[in-house]
């Protein structure tokens, strides 16, 4: 019987583990830097928690079961609805806003594909208590650092207004649940269904025509004022837009200008309500979202007061993949600074101490733990990458020296043991 990982999972074996701690770590630096705090919730959840109001195609995806009390369960397939749960149970006398960011494992069942997977990872944030445009140009302005900050060069990031089509809908009386499902499908892309289902719901012509123009349309403020004059007869329409409009100059306090307006953006979670982004990298192909999010009403469906909440969440698995097409995936380094290598067995515990030392003034260090003879112990050590190995040898020791050979240049040098680690860590920090 050959072992074999499910399907849509993956192994990461030390060097993708590497890139993607860096790439983790300078998230969470930008995050912390606009104030956010990190959470964390549990990997499984009631299953009406995502039920309730996530959207058809989420709950097709859900990977739900039984455990043996008979409670039905489901591993989180995203985490606004966990956050909002959080907030609920335990922050809700906060000072308000409230920001908060998340880095988990979500899980979805659905066909696995390049860039998308049964057990991905998201690194997001939710902000509770914020005004609306105010926290949307905060938050998008964010994600932009974050990417900037990793080097990304080809993202777009697509800003909306959900009200704006919703207003045209609402004022044609189209229920909740009807709306849901035109969102889903201009989410999907799939104008065919769409028109046919607009028909369907006998929406007069008039809106459908101009529903149908609005989800094509994309630019930059400039658009503002056609789409204006388009749904001038439909005033909660225009508010949204209006809305948009100032976000867009919010936007530009904040120091970033270069998104695109797409008024085609839906979402495919049902509980957004205003504006919506994504954020997209061309080179990716059919999976190109590496990022989505806007502002949402869950924690008064949930049963809470009614709170307005944003967030977004970085597909963390399609940013490594945009990272590594782009080829700025910084290089791997060696597993260890420093590899400690007794010449003879006898010298074995002397190279245990010195280790220790090593170690505890802050130095990455190995030492040799399979008993080998000194070539191989060598092998092994120029094999973990070690910048340096420190040498242990009967003679030396006896006149308290140990020899500490630069692994690059083949240099070697005799440094007393009280000198050895002070020697390395400056060594270490010149050559970093
Ligand atoms: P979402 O768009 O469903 O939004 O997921 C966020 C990101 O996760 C996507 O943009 C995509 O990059 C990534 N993603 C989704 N599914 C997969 C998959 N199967 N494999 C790999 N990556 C995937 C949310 O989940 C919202 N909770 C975001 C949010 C936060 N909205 C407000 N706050």
């Amino acid at each position: 019987m050959e072992l074999q990982k499910p399907r849509g999972t993956r192994d990461f074996l030390f060097d993708d583990m590497k890139k993607r701690k860096l790439v983790e770590n300078t998230m969470r630096r930008v995050f912390e830097t606009y104030g956010y705090q990190e959470i964390k919730t549990p990997i499984f959840e009631d299953l009406s928690l995502f039920t309730l109001k996530s959207g058809e195609g989420i709950i097709e995806e859900i990977y739900n079961f039984q455990d043996k009390g008979g409670r039905d369960l489901a591993l989180r397939p995203e985490l606004t609805a966990p956050v909002a749960r959080l907030y609920l149970n335990n922050l809700q006398k906060a000072p308000r806003p409230i920001k908060m960011y998340y880095f988990g494992s979500c899980f979805r069942y659905e066909r696995p594909q390049a860039g998308r997977f049964r057990q991905f990872w998201q690194l997001g944030c939710e902000l509770i208590g914020g005004k609306s445009p105010d926290s949307e140009a905060e938050i998008i302005a964010m994600a932009a650092q974050c990417l900037g900050e990793l080097e990304l060069e080809d993202y777009q990031i697509h800003l909306g207004n959900l009200g704006i089509l919703r207003g045209i809908l609402n004022q044609d009386s189209v229920s909740a649940d009807e709306q849901d499902q035109i969102m889903a499908l201009i989410d999907k892309g799939d104008a065919e269904e769409l028109e046919k289902l607009l028909e369907d719901l006998k929406l007069p012509a008039e809106s459908r025509n101009i529903l149908m123009e609005l989800i094509g349309m994309q630019g930059h403020q400039e658009i503002i004022s056609t789409v204006e004059k388009i749904i001038s007869t439909y005033p909660n329409a225009l508010d949204s837009l209006k809305e948009l409009e100032t976000l867009l100059k919010m936007l530009e306090a904040f120091g970033f200008s270069d998104y695109v307006v797409d008024l085609g953006i839906a979402r495919g979670l049902d509980y957004y309500t205003g504006t919506v982004f994504e954020i997209y990298v061309e080179g990716l192909g059919a999976q190109k979202q590496i990022s989505g999010g806007g502002t949402y009403n869950l924690i008064e469906l949930f049963g809470g007061e009614k709170v307005e909440s944003t967030g977004f969440a970085f597909g963390f698995d399609r940013v490594m993949e945009a990272l590594k097409i782009q080829g700025t995936t910084a290089p791997s380094e060696g597993r260890v600074d420093v590899f400690v290598a007794p010449i003879s067995s006898e010298m074995k515990l002397n190279a245990f101490k010195i280790t220790q030392e090593l170690r505890n003034s802050g130095i990455s260090t190995d030492v040799e733990l399979a008993d080998r003879k000194f070539k191989k112990i060598l092998s092994f050590a120029s094999k973990s990458g070690a910048k340096y190995v420190v040498l242990v040898g009967a003679r030396e020791m006896e006149e308290g020296k140990v020899t500490i050979k630069d692994m690059e240049s083949g240099d070697q040098e005799q440094v007393s043991l009280e000198m050895v680690s002070k020697v390395l860590v400056d060594r270490i920090n010149v050559k970093e």
